[in-house]
């Protein structure tokens, strides 16, 4: 099933936020993807359990099992390319990748795909605010947009600025180049968390096709909106097609007027998602 929000599938933020800067964002976003470094992520979601059972194939080679299977030469391949080569002689390989202690070095990610054939869906991220445990992205605290993303993107950077949060704790653009595929996952477990956490994600030039899955009926629901906020508890996940594609989600605490306001749109609320 797909648990929504207020008994929507997902929240349409079109109507309440002013999106006429889209299209100016969108030549930005190009423009400075093709000027600086940007990393890869996914590509453990089977290993992390968060795949719903009839689409793990579709996470290809997971790193998280390539990394459990190393011989030991390869354990010192992999200690080598990372960012501390010396301190990851000491460490546990399975302490790096995503939601561990250890992010994966751009040298470890790409000998991981070009040596052991890993499938990284999101090969073009770039973190505008960094924030590294899943836990902690609604969390300002400690947290600014780097001096990289200001510079390179401005308006995007104002444009967050003035989004309905009283604090944003992460900010990045996921990227998918042509052809590739999000794996269907979900960010949180909803027997766990029945409150749905605030973001915005927006995609400004409105191709990226996401999709809710509901497992149960084995059926996609895809959000063909520039902005939108969905219970991340649901499985999602990107169609592929023949060309890069790329939206950027914000993460933090809602204004409670934006709240308000949303609530009096869809005046069925269910279970709080304050
Ligand atoms: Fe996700």
């Amino acid at each position: 099933m797909i648990h929504g929000i207020w008994g929507q599938p997902y929240l349409d933020l079109e109507p309440l936020l002013d999106l006429s800067e889209l299209d100016a964002i969108h030549d930005e976003v190009c423009l400075g993807l093709a000027q600086v470094p940007t990393a890869y992520t996914g590509g453990s979601h089977r290993s992390m359990g968060i795949m719903p059972p009839s689409r793990e194939d579709e996470a290809l080679t997971d790193y998280g099992s390539v990394l459990s299977g190393l011989s030991a030469e390869d354990r010192a391949v992999f200690a080598s390319l990372a960012d501390d080569p010396v301190a990851a002689r000491d460490e546990d390989t399975l302490d790096f990748g995503e939601e561990r202690p250890r992010t994966l070095s751009r040298r470890q990610q790409l000998w991981l795909e070009y040596r052991h054939g890993v499938y990284f869906p999101w090969k073009v991220y770039y973190e505008m605010i960094p924030n590294h445990y899943w836990d902690e992205k609604s969390s300002a605290e400690g947290k600014a947009f780097t001096r990289e993303a200001r510079t390179f993107f401005p308006k995007t950077v104002a444009f967050v600025k003035r989004l309905p949060f009283t604090q944003i704790g992460r900010c990045n653009i996921m990227g998918l180049r042509a052809h590739d595929h999000g794996t269907v996952h979900l960010d949180g477990d909803p027997k766990l968390k029945p409150e749905v956490d605030h973001f915005i994600t927006f995609c400004p030039a409105g191709n990226k096709r996401l999709f809710l899955w509901d497992e149960e009926r084995k059926e996609k629901l895809h959000i063909d909106r520039r902005a939108y906020w969905f219970n991340d508890s649901d499985h999602h996940g990107v169609e592929s097609a023949p060309f890069f594609r790329y939206s950027i989600r914000v993460d933090g605490v809602f204004e409670p007027d934006f709240l308000r306001a949303l609530r009096e749109r869809h005046p069925d609320p269910t279970r709080g998602a304050e």
